[in-house]
């Protein structure tokens, strides 16, 4: 529920898009937002007014004079809002809104509108690339709104370009993002996430069950948190956080590499990763064939490089330098351990092996401890919760 308490305005125009932000209003109620739904005519026309009304669970503006209870709904909704979006924004609205004019209910509201607006224009490519648009547009974005740039693809009209409404998802995230607290602004945070892969033929390899979930939350929340946030990621099937620089890995080597590579601009480092903490010593360049011969096959592994310890043993006095640690038993024991010897300023320790924590899980139950020999349980919760707690402490921790 990111945005239990949250006020947000949604403003509706006449696209064909209009459909799309039906889903955007269930995001934002899902995420426990007060929905209101302003929509011009034209609007209208794409979407009836009933669909919205019954999903934001309130009525919607169209009509200044004839739809409301009261003749200054519209301010109401203007001062009471955290946040506006417009999705779709006709190049009509795009003019009124950059000129000042206040000729129906969604650009008369706006004008008395005071919290941050996202405005998400959606036409045909002509329509969107016309000096006229792109001049209004940039006198927006001047005034401090945040225009969302359009998907290029097919388009409603059977042209291809540029003009497509965002995915609603895309959307509700950078309505999230602008609504979070940005006390991470100015930081630099390096990341890593997922497994790493090491090969014992070109068919077969050694790994571990991370699906990037953790590490990824972690990205995310750091992105919304006004972080400049670089991911190294093993191979995982996750999309990328809005945002979030990412360099994809394999190997244990591969993921050092990148580590070491963006450690000196960083301010702080969070090893996510699992990382395989063995590789076949001698990785054949052909499939090893199956031998009916009853004797088994041995690989000779030999210890991997502990990306997490090189970089302790090179962080400076102003990096805050965070592990995870993995246990299935004695996790304080192990996870003390652990930050002493890797010269870590604070441990995020899971127990791993149950279905709802540790690796795959949409859920995890993590144990801080910090080098002030201090610590923090969190209980079972969503990654994502657990990321902005981690975060939390990060930054008090940090001072
Ligand atoms: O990805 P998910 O499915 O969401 O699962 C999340 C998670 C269980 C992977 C995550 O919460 C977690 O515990 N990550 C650390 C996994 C791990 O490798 O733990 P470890 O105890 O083996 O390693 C301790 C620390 O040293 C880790 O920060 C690890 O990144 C680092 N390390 C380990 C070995 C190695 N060769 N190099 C390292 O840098």
């Amino acid at each position: 529920m990111d945005l239990q308490n949250k006020n947000i305005l949604l403003g509706v125009t006449g696209g064909i898009a209009a459909y799309k932000t039906v889903e955007l209003l269930r995001l934002l109620k899902k995420a426990g937002a007060n929905v209101n739904v302003i929509m011009t005519d034209s609007a209208q026309k794409f979407v009836g007014k009933t669909t919205f009304e019954v999903l934001s669970e309130n009525p919607v503006l169209s009509d200044l004079f004839f739809d409301t209870e009261s003749s200054v709904k519209h301010i109401d909704l203007a001062t009471r809002a955290d946040a506006v979006i417009v999705a779709p924004a006709t190049a009509n609205i795009l003019a009124k809104f950059a000129h000042g004019i206040a000729d129906d209910a969604l650009s008369t509201t706006m004008l008395a509108v005071t919290c941050p607006v996202i405005v998400c224009p959606s036409m045909n490519t002509n329509m969107y690339q016309n000096i006229r648009v792109q001049r209004n547009l940039d006198i927006l974005e001047k005034d401090g709104w945040h225009i969302l740039d359009p998907d290029s693809g097919a388009l409603a009209c059977k042209t291809v370009g540029a003009g497509r409404l965002p995915d609603p998802w895309f959307i509700f995230d950078r309505a999230l993002a602008m609504l979070t607290k940005k006390d991470l602004s100015g930081k630099k945070i390096l990341i890593s996430a997922g497994p790493t892969v090491e090969a014992i033929d070109p068919v077969r390899f050694v790994s571990n069950h991370s699906s990037g979930k953790m590490g990824y939350a972690v990205a995310k929340a750091a992105e919304k948190r006004g972080a400049q946030v670089t991911l190294v990621s093993g191979p995982v099937t996750l999309e990328s956080p809005v945002g979030v620089e990412r360099f994809d890995v394999e190997t244990c080597e591969e993921m050092a590499d990148q580590m070491l590579a963006n450690l000196d601009h960083s301010d702080i480092i969070i090893k996510v990763a699992a990382v395989a903490d063995y590789k076949p010593i001698d990785p054949k360049t052909s499939k090893i064939k199956k031998k009916d011969n009853n004797k088994g096959l041995s690989i000779s592994m030999t210890e991997n490089l502990d990306i997490l310890r090189l970089i302790g043993g090179k962080k400076t006095k102003d990096q805050f330098l965070v592990g995870f640690a993995a246990e299935t038993d004695d996790l304080e024991k192990n996870a003390l351990l652990k930050m002493q010897k890797k010269n870590l300023d604070m441990i995020a320790a899971n127990i791993v092996g149950s279905s709802d924590s540790g690796f795959k899980a949409d859920t995890n139950k993590v144990k801080l401890f910090f080098k002030d020999g201090s610590f923090f349980d969190i209980p079972l919760m969503d990654k994502n919760k657990v990321a902005n707690i981690l975060i939390d402490y990060v930054i008090e921790k940090m001072g």
